[in-house]
């Protein structure tokens, strides 16, 4: 090999290594990229700290996760709160809180003991509170999807199909 041979493969294999080790890294940063917590509320902290003390007073966690957290030890098939604002409004929420009989508006598929239960015995300031605070638990678009079909699965007992699944 002449010299000019070998600056030129030396030049063309340090090109090839450069490229890979863009091109690794590249894809690492694509796959280990840490999206967070994709779970927010847009509520005031007045409305919050009501919410928060209607919630534990009626012990919304022993059925329901809110924050990815919920009591472990109980095992009722409740649909996560987290996101419930991307399906249900405000004066939904307001009515199913203040109804007697909240399986009228929502039917269940559970037993009476694992059933929403009526939150009518709330005050008003607190039912409203508490309707506003839930309107406000949002999902980041990533997560909609996940978020859609484990809240189907839990309504209904049965397995999602996406829309894209159906065709
Ligand atoms: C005993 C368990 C239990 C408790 C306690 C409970 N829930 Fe529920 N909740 C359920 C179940 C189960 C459902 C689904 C409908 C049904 O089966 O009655 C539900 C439904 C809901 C829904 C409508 C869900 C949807 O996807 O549309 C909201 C909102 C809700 N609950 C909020 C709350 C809040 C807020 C609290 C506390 C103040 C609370 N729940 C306390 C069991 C419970």
């Amino acid at each position: 090999m002449r010299k000019g041979e070998k600056i030129i493969f030396g030049a063309m294999f340090a090109s090839v290594v450069v490229l890979a080790v863009v091109k690794v890294n590249k894809h690492s940063q694509d796959e280990g990229e840490d999206p967070g917590i994709p779970f927010y509320s847009t509520a005031t902290p007045v409305v919050e700290k009501s919410a928060a003390k209607t919630m534990h007073l009626f012990n919304c966690k022993k059925c329901h996760s809110i924050w990815g957290v919920r009591d472990f030890t109980q095992s009722v098939p409740a649909p996560s709160l987290d996101g419930m604002g991307m399906f249900r409004s405000e004066e939904w929420l307001y009515e199913y809180f203040t109804s007697e009989n909240p399986q009228e508006i929502l039917p269940s598929r559970l037993k009476a003991e694992y059933r929403m239960p009526s939150l009518s015995s709330a005050t008003e300031q607190e039912r409203r509170d508490l309707a506003s605070y839930v309107a406000s638990l949002k999902v980041e678009d990533w997560y909609f999807e996940e978020t859609k079909k484990a809240r189907y699965e839990k309504l209904t007992g049965k397995e999602y199909e996406s829309d894209e699944a159906k065709n």
